[in-house]
């Protein structure tokens, strides 16, 4: 109806698509994921966080064997991304699973695992039964989602609100980065303050204050995202390659761009080229390669050499200033983003992809909003 179409358009304000508001809207969605839950004290006072929903289970977390992620799409990237900090502050193994493919196997979940069911809607079907298949065995079940009230935010034994604020595009983003900053905040959480690890510890709080901030400078690439996607709106197929930090990176973007502007697309590790990926390559497919600064850039810049020597027509994500530097062996784009930690740096990076997936939906055509076939939240198995 008409009221209907009204309601529409004022809850997407001067945007065009829900899908567009809600990659603007991160660097506000995320400010209000991370309120009052980092503090930053006075003089004598260090930095630490707070996550109320969690605080009488961190020890028992702690404690456990394992920390097993479960979650479906961008919530399990999600979760992805976060994995190596996790495991750096905690010190305790993290591994993942993808719901379904956990109850495929009746795979093994003990009373001594943390099981961290990851769902925007906290309605996903997969996910929902693998909470109840970790509860049956027994594991402490911690819930992230965006929905209070969600049944997976009522059945896990504990757990945190990302607040992200309603997302309603199909294509998940600002929860994306609103979960992993979640996961972030856990890692500090579940860390806890150590001598050895204050210094670690105090630059990820100060990139997490900063990360609203940094988020408002990459969108600033809109524009060069949409020429981009000019540029691409015929291909067949885009490959993004990623590692360490930003595999999940690689994961995530490719997901957006399949989901949304219905092009073919696959993250790959940046470490499993020489193991197939690199028969692909030649002058026509493109290639989205991301090495921004970490301790992996030296590796990713000797995969960049390697994909030049095969003439791969190369996209590169590099960090600020470093564009002459990875461009040096041949011809290539680049998408210049500012550096945060690196644990952080996902959140970045993910925007361009993002911004791109949105600009090739819009201009291949496609409903960027309610792509052909997809639910928001897949309630069936
Ligand atoms: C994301 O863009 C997808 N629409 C999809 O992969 C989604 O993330 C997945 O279905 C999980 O949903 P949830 O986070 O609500 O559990």
């Amino acid at each position: 109806s008409i009221l209907e179409m009204e309601v529409e358009q004022i809850n997407k304000g001067k945007y065009e698509h829900y899908m567009q508001k809600e990659i603007h809207e991160q660097p506000e969605s995320l400010t209000t994921t991370m309120r009052g839950r980092l503090i930053r004290g006075g003089s004598c006072k260090a930095k630490t966080v707070l996550l109320g929903g969690l605080k009488d289970h961190l020890k028992t977390i702690r404690r456990s064997r394992r920390i097993v992620f479960i979650g479906c799409g961008t919530s399990y990237n999600a979760a992805l991304a976060a994995r190596p900090i996790l495991e750096e502050l905690s010190g305790v193994p993290v591994t993942m699973e993808i719901a379904s493919d956990l109850l495929d196997r009746q795979g093994p979940i003990y009373r001594e695992d943390t099981a961290v069911f990851v769902s925007q809607s906290g309605e996903t079907a997969d996910t929902l039964h693998a909470l109840e298949y970790a509860l049956e065995n027994g594991a402490l079940c911690v819930g992230i989602t965006n929905t209070v009230g969600s049944v997976i935010a009522r059945k896990t034994h504990c757990g945190v609100h990302i607040n992200a604020g309603c997302e309603i595009g199909v294509a998940s983003t600002k929860a994306y980065t609103s979960q992993i900053v979640v996961m972030a905040i856990l890692a500090l959480a579940i860390g806890g303050d150590t001598i050895s690890n204050q210094e670690r510890r105090e630059a990820i709080i100060d990139g997490l204050f900063d990360l609203p901030n940094k988020i408002r400078d990459v969108l600033k690439l809109d524009q060069e995202m949409k020429d981009l996607a000019k540029l691409l709106i015929a291909e067949q197929s885009l490959l993004v390659f990623g590692r360490g930090y930003n595999y999940a990176t690689a994961l995530e973007g490719a997901l957006k761009v399949k989901e949304v502007a219905l092009m073919h697309s696959e993250g790959i590790l940046a470490g499993e080229m020489k193991h197939g990926p690199l028969a692909l390559v030649d002058e026509n497919l493109p290639i989205v390669v991301i090495a921004t600064r970490d301790a992996c850039f030296s590796k990713q810049q000797s995969v960049i050499q390697q994909l030049h020597a095969r003439k791969g027509r190369l996209i590169v994500m590099c960090s600020k200033g470093d564009a002459a530097s990875v461009c040096s062996g041949g011809a290539c784009r680049v998408i210049e983003v500012s550096y945060v930690e690196d644990c952080l740096q996902p959140v970045v990076n993910v925007v361009p992809l993002q911004l791109l997936a949105y600009h090739l939906t819009v201009l291949r055509g496609y409903n960027v909003d309610q792509p052909r076939n997809l639910a928001k939240s897949v309630t069936t198995q």
